[in-house]
C-alpha cells in the first residue's frame, strides 16, 4: 500500500474517533408537543399588511407556562404573517403549515438593536450594535423550527440596498438566531431573502438541521445560508442551500474577541446537501475562526454555479485553528475555484488584533471528489509564518473548462504542504509528496 493511503486511512480513523460522524445518526425527540395554540388566537392577521409582532411575542409568553408540562407548539397557519422581530422560549415547537410565510417587516423600526456578540466585539457589517434576528433564541433548551414545507421570507432587498449603498445605522440581522441553546432544531421550512445569514447558531450545542431550502438572490451582497458558529454538536443534511455569498460556513469568532471567548465550533457533519454560492464559497470555514473550527465532516455534497466550491479563509490575527476537517464525495459542477485556502483573507474587527497570533490550518482532507467545468483546480496560500500543513488530497478527477489556465497552472501554491494521491489534473510539487517546499519530511 502506498505511504499516502496508509497515512490518509490513519487519519480518516482518527478524526472518526473523534465522532464528528455521528452527529446526524443522534435520535431526535419526537417533536410531539402535548399542548397547541394557533397564532389566531393572538389576534395575527395573515394578510400580509398587518403587522403581528405583538400576536407572537404575546404567544410565545402564553406558551412559556407550558414549558414544566412538556412544552408546546404554536401553529402557523396558510396566510402571509407580516412581523418584526420576536423571540422564542424553551420547548416549543413553532409549526408553520404549507402555505404559511412568515414575513419580516421592512421597518427598520420594528426591529431591535443589540449589543454585539461577544466573540466578535462589533456587528459584521458595521462597528457596535446590531439589529436583532427576526426569530431569535437565547440561551434555550429543547426548541423546534419546523413545518409542513412553510416559508420564512426576511424580504432582505431593502437590507441589501442598504447595505450596497453604506445607508445601514447598524449591522444587518438575520433571518434566525439561537444564542447560547442546546437541542435547537430547524427542519423542513423554506428561508427566503434572509438580509444577511438565513440560520446563524451562535454559542450552541446539538444543533440538528433538516430539510431546510434556503434562497437569496445571487447579487445579494454577503448573503450566507447556515452559520455555526462557535457551536458543537452540529448536523446539517438533506438540505437545499442557494446564496449570493456563502452556502454554509463553519466560523468561532473574530480576532481578539474570538480568541479571548474561546468557544470552537467543532464535531459538525454536514451531508446530502446541494449548494450554490454565487460570490462566495459553497462551503467554507472562516474567515472568522480565531475560537478554533476541528472535527468536520462534509460528504455527499453537490456543489454547483459557484465562484469556489470549499474555502478556507483565514489571516494573521485571527489566532485559532482549522483542523481535523474530511470533505469528501462531492460532485462540482461549474465551479470557478474547487478548492480555495487563503491564509491573507479577511479584515479585522479593530485595530486591537495581535499580529502575532498566528492562524493553524492542518489535517484537511479532501477525497473522493469529481468535477466538471471547473477553472481552478486549487488555490492554496498559507504565509510564511503559518503555513498550511497537512493537507491530504486524494481520488479527485476534475474536468477543466477552457477558462483554466495551462494545465502547469491549475493548481497555485505557496507555503502549504501535503500529499496527494490519484488527483487529476496533477497538484502543485508542494501537494505531491512527503517532501515538503521547505525540503523536510512532513511529519504528520
Ligand atoms: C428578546 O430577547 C432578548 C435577549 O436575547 C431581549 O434583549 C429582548 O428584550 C427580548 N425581546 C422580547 C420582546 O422579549
Ligand atoms: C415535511 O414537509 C413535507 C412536504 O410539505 C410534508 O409532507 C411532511 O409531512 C413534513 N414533515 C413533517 C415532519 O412535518
Ligand atoms: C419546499 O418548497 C420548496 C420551494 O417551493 C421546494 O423546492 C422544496 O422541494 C420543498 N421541500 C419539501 C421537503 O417538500
Ligand atoms: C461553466 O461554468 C461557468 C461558471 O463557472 C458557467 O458560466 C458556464 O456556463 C459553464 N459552462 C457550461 C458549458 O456549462
Ligand atoms: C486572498 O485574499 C486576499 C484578500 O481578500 C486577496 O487579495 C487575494 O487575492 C486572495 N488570494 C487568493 C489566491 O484568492
Ligand atoms: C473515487 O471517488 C469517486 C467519487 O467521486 C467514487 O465513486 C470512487 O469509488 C472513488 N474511488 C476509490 C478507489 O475510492
Amino acid at each position: 500500500m502506498p505511504v499516502a493511503l496508509v497515512l490518509l486511512l490513519a487519519l480518516s480513523c482518527l478524526i472518526q474517533s473523534h465522532g464528528a460522524g455521528n452527529v446526524c445518526d443522534l435520535g431526535r425527540r419526537p417533536n410531539t408537543r402535548p399542548h397547541s395554540v394557533s397564532i389566531l388566537e393572538f389576534g395575527a392577521v395573515g394578510d400580509g399588511k398587518t403587522l403581528n409582532t405583538i400576536a407572537f411575542q404575546n404567544a410565545v409568553f402564553y406558551l412559556k407556562s407550558f414549558a414544566d408540562k412538556g412544552g408546546a407548539q404554536l401553529y402557523v397557519p396558510p396566510g402571509r404573517w407580516l412581523t418584526g422581530s420576536f423571540n422564542l422560549t424553551s420547548h416549543l415547537t413553532l409549526f408553520l403549515e404549507k402555505d404559511a410565510v412568515i414575513l419580516a417587516s421592512q421597518d427598520p423600526l420594528h426591529w431591535q438593536v443589540v449589543d454585539p456578540l461577544p466573540s466578535y466585539g462589533r456587528g459584521i457589517d458595521l462597528p457596535g450594535r446590531r439589529y436583532m434576528s427576526l426569530i431569535n433564541g437565547y440561551m434555550l433548551h429543547d426548541v423546534v423550527v419546523t413545518g409542513d414545507n412553510g416559508t420564512i421570507d426576511g424580504q432582505g432587498l431593502l437590507w441589501w440596498d442598504r447595505f450596497n449603498s453604506h445607508s445601514l445605522k447598524h449591522s444587518r440581522p438575520h433571518l434566525v438566531e439561537f444564542v447560547s441553546s442546546e437541542d435547537v432544531t430547524v427542519s423542513n421550512l423554506t428561508f427566503l431573502n434572509a438580509p444577511a445569514y438565513t440560520i446563524h447558531s451562535v454559542y450552541c450545542s446539538h444543533v440538528y438541521i433538516n430539510k431546510v431550502t434556503a434562497t437569496t438572490s445571487p447579487e445579494s451582497p454577503y448573503t450566507i445560508g447556515i452559520v455555526p458558529d462557535s457551536s458543537n454538536n452540529v448536523c446539517i443534511q438533506d438540505s437545499s442551500i442557494s446564496m449570493g455569498y456563502d452556502a454554509i460556513s463553519l466560523k468561532s469568532g473574530w480576532d481578539e474577541y474570538g480568541i479571548s471567548y474561546a468557544r470552537p465550533t467543532a464535531n459538525v457533519q454536514i451531508q446530502n446537501v446541494y449548494l450554490k454560492a454565487a460570490s462566495g464559497a459553497s462551503i467554507s470555514f472562516g474567515s472568522e475562526m480565531s475560537g478554533g473550527i476541528s472535527d468536520v465532516v462534509v460528504r455527499d455534497a453537490h456543489i454547483h454555479n459557484s465562484l469556489s466550491g470549499v474555502a478556507f479563509r483565514t489571516t494573521k490575527g485571527r489566532g485559532g485553528y482549522m483542523k481535523e476537517i474530511d470533505v469528501s464525495n462531492i460532485n462540482m459542477v461549474n465551479v470557478g475555484t474547487a478548492f480555495l485556502a487563503n491564509g491573507s483573507f479577511g479584515t479585522h474587527p479593530d485595530s486591537g488584533f495581535d499580529a502575532n497570533a498566528y492562524p493553524l490550518v492542518s489535517h484537511i482532507m479532501l477525497h473522493d471528489i469529481v468535477g466538471e467545468n471547473i477553472s481552478i483546480a486549487g488555490e492554496f496560500f498559507g504565509t510564511k509564518e503559518s503555513p498550511f500543513t497537512s493537507v491530504l488530497l486524494s481520488n479527485i478527477s476534475l474536468s477543466m473548462n477552457s477558462d483554466s489556465p495551462d494545465d502547469d497552472d491549475s493548481w497555485q501554491c505557496s507555503y502549504v504542504e501535503g500529499s496527494s494521491e490519484s488527483v487529476v489534473p496533477e497538484p502543485c510539487f508542494e501537494l505531491k509528496g512527503f517532501e515538503s517546499s521547505y525540503g523536510r519530511a512532513v511529519a504528520l
